[in-house]
């Protein structure tokens, strides 16, 4: 499903702070499964994240996405493929303040141009699954932020992506929310969604539904 080949990332090519984040990385996660990227701060998780989810290109090799090439697509179908493909969980919320709980989920769903009144009934069912439907009118800024990490997940679903990216989603929840996040990741494994996760807590990379835990240091995979 997913495939890296000798991917590298230089950040500030030719300037006096360039800086080799990702170092030569091989790596296959195939479809249907659970992947954790795993390995200290600052070793390339987030970097190696956004390069999969096509919100950053490499700055060598190739990445594949179904067999297809798409390291060197033009942006409007990167985009496309992000939009239809991909659904993302921060590290940070990243929920826009000022708007109800329900148009914040609605959001990424907009430039798909769905009907609004089917959107509207599939935002309130993702906010029912999840409890949150009590709040689907209230501001972001009223929320708990496990409440805000919950809508965001929402919303990362809104869009039905075939793969879930989450980096650190467990960051800033207790471990309680935390189990509930992983038993909520199961459910996606079980709909036949992959699901590629970014953590240092074992509560995650240890969990028994993860298929492969990818080791990071110094942007390379270590054996
Ligand atoms: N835009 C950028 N410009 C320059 N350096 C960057 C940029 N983005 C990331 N880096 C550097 O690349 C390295 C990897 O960063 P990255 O965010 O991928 O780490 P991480 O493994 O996700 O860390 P954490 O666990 O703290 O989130 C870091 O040293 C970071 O400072
Ligand atoms: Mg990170």
């Amino acid at each position: 499903m997913i495939e890296l080949l000798n991917v590298r990332k230089v950040f500030n090519v030719g300037s006096p702070s360039e800086y080799s984040a990702i170092n030569g990385i091989n790596l296959h996660i195939g479809e249907n499964k659970v992947a954790v990227l795993k390995g200290p701060s600052g070793c390339g998780k987030t970097t190696l994240l956004s390069i999969i989810a096509c919100m950053s290109r490499p700055t060598a090799g190739r990445v594949k996405l179904n067999d297809r090439e798409i390291t060197s697509l033009p942006e409007r179908f990167l985009t496309d493929i992000r939009r239809k493909t991909f659904g993302f969980i921060f590290q940070q919320p990243n929920l826009i303040s000022g708007i109800s709980v329900l148009e914040n989920v609605m959001l990424p769903a907009y430039p798909l141009g769905e009907k609004r009144a089917h959107l509207k009934a599939k935002a309130l069912n993702g906010l029912n699954e999840l409890n949150l439907a009590p709040k689907a009118a209230s501001k972001i800024e009223w929320l708990s932020g496990g409440e805000a990490q919950r809508v965001s997940i929402v919303r990362a679903l809104i869009n039905d992506p075939s793969i879930i990216i989450a980096d650190e989603p467990t960051a800033h929840l207790d471990t309680k929310l935390s189990y509930r996040f992983m038993e909520i990741i199961e459910k996606f494994k079980a709909e036949g969604k992959t699901i590629i996760i970014t953590s240092h807590d074992p509560l995650v990379y240890d969990s028994a539904m993860v298929d492969q835990v990818v080791n990071l240091r110094d942007g390379k995979i270590e054996e």
